[in-house]
């Protein structure tokens, strides 16, 4: 992103995942107050962030409004700015949004400036209501053309605004995605369709991501989408896996459950440190696969300190017995590794064996 923004992958809590069009003012602020509450704001999670179905239509001067369930929406971004938090809004390039609301075809910068005034931190700009014009278009070059321009002009709309504003492109890795994002101005890009909280969707997501690491940095980041965990869909074990890919991945860490009522299971794995630090790791080097052996593959990720995010991940049903070699990653004789899910520091051997739990994973924090 031109903005100088999200120098790491952006934290914090969207409320498509659980609560879709059931979100409102109210439920904006409990999940403002349970991010204080719970800890997880101490541990990294700033932005609050507002999904589809808040918007109305415009007023005669082409205003965007609120719908009745956010009766007033500086009132809340000052409430949400008062508990130490930033908030997050959605729109569309298109004339409608995903879920067929109001998008900001044709009031990029009018729509900028209302966002600005009321205190917005961060914009989610969906693709989807452009995609009719896009089909309409005489090649794919044309239409290549209509999204990029699309996009770069609420970057600029944005920019002059003068307000630091996140800019989140959803747009599902269409046409390459991480190649262009940081030419429109992107700080975070979605590379796939949409997450569900079922391990085989996260999983598909997640493992799809290897290649792509080169492309992230600090201020322009890979989105896989956001975090299911504490939905109930899934097994704790598959959620540590979602968790410790999403961090190798160098992936905007934003929770998608209601914080207003999670598990202290699930708090806990959102708001492990060591995961999170390896999330947030100063270097900004995205992870990736090292290695494949039928269901176990191994990821790394490059560390600021010169030590190793290392995820040896089973996505078979049952728990599986497998030798790992760190000698490929680069190690020689014994190292160091810590357990980030256990909080354990072991010494190894460059080669050992290990048990990773049915979809589960064993995620190391490995340095010579
Ligand atoms: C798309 C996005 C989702 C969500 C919905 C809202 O499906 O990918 O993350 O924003 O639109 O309608």
């Amino acid at each position: 992103g031109s903005n100088q923004l999200a120098q790491r992958p952006p934290m914090g809590w969207n409320s498509w995942n659980h609560f879709r069009n059931k979100v409102d003012d109210a439920v904006i602020r409990a999940q403002a107050e349970a991010m204080v509450s719970s800890g997880m704001r101490d541990a990294g999670y700033v932005y609050i962030n507002i999904d589809d179905t808040w918007e109305a239509s415009r007023d005669a001067n082409g205003n965007i409004q609120t719908n009745s369930k956010f009766p007033d929406m500086k009132a809340l971004a000052d409430f949400v700015h008062s508990k130490g938090l930033k908030l997050g809004i959605y729109s569309s390039p298109g004339s409608q949004t995903c879920a067929k609301f109001e998008g900001s075809l044709g009031h990029e910068e009018q729509d900028a400036k209302t966002y600005a005034a009321w205190g917005i931190d961060y914009l989610k700009y969906d693709l989807c209501g452009l995609k009719e014009q896009m089909k309409a278009a005489a090649s794919p070059e044309e239409a290549h053309k209509i999204m990029i321009d699309a996009y770069k002009k609420m970057d600029v709309a944005l920019r002059n605004t003068g307000r630091p504003i996140v800019y989140s492109l959803c747009q599902y890795g269409q046409d390459a995605v991480w190649r262009w994002g940081t030419e429109v101005g992107g700080n975070l890009w979605r590379t796939t369709g949409d997450i569900s909280d079922k391990y085989a969707k996260m999983a598909e997501i997640g493992f799809s991501q290897a290649g792509l690491a080169r492309y992230a940095g600090p201020g322009h980041w890979n989105d896989p989408d956001m975090l299911e965990v504490g939905n109930g869909g899934m097994t704790t074990d598959e959620y540590r896996t979602h968790m410790s890919l999403w961090a190798i991945l160098a992936a905007p860490l934003l929770a998608g459950n209601d914080l207003s009522s999670m598990t202290p299971e699930t708090l806990a794995l959102l708001t492990n440190k060591d995961v999170i630090a390896i999330d947030q790791d100063a270097a900004g080097k995205q992870g990736d696969r090292v290695s494949t052996e039928g269901p176990i593959e191994v990821w790394s990720r490059h560390l600021a300190d010169g030590s190793q995010a290392v995820g040896i991940f089973n996505r078979h049903h049952t728990a599986l017995t497998t030798t790992v070699d760190l000698r490929t990653l680069g190690f020689t004789g014994p190292v160091k590794a810590r357990d980030l899910w256990k909080g354990e520091l072991k010494n190894l051997n460059s080669s050992f064996q290990t048990t990773v739990p049915a979809h589960g994973v064993v995620f190391l924090k490995v340095s010579q």
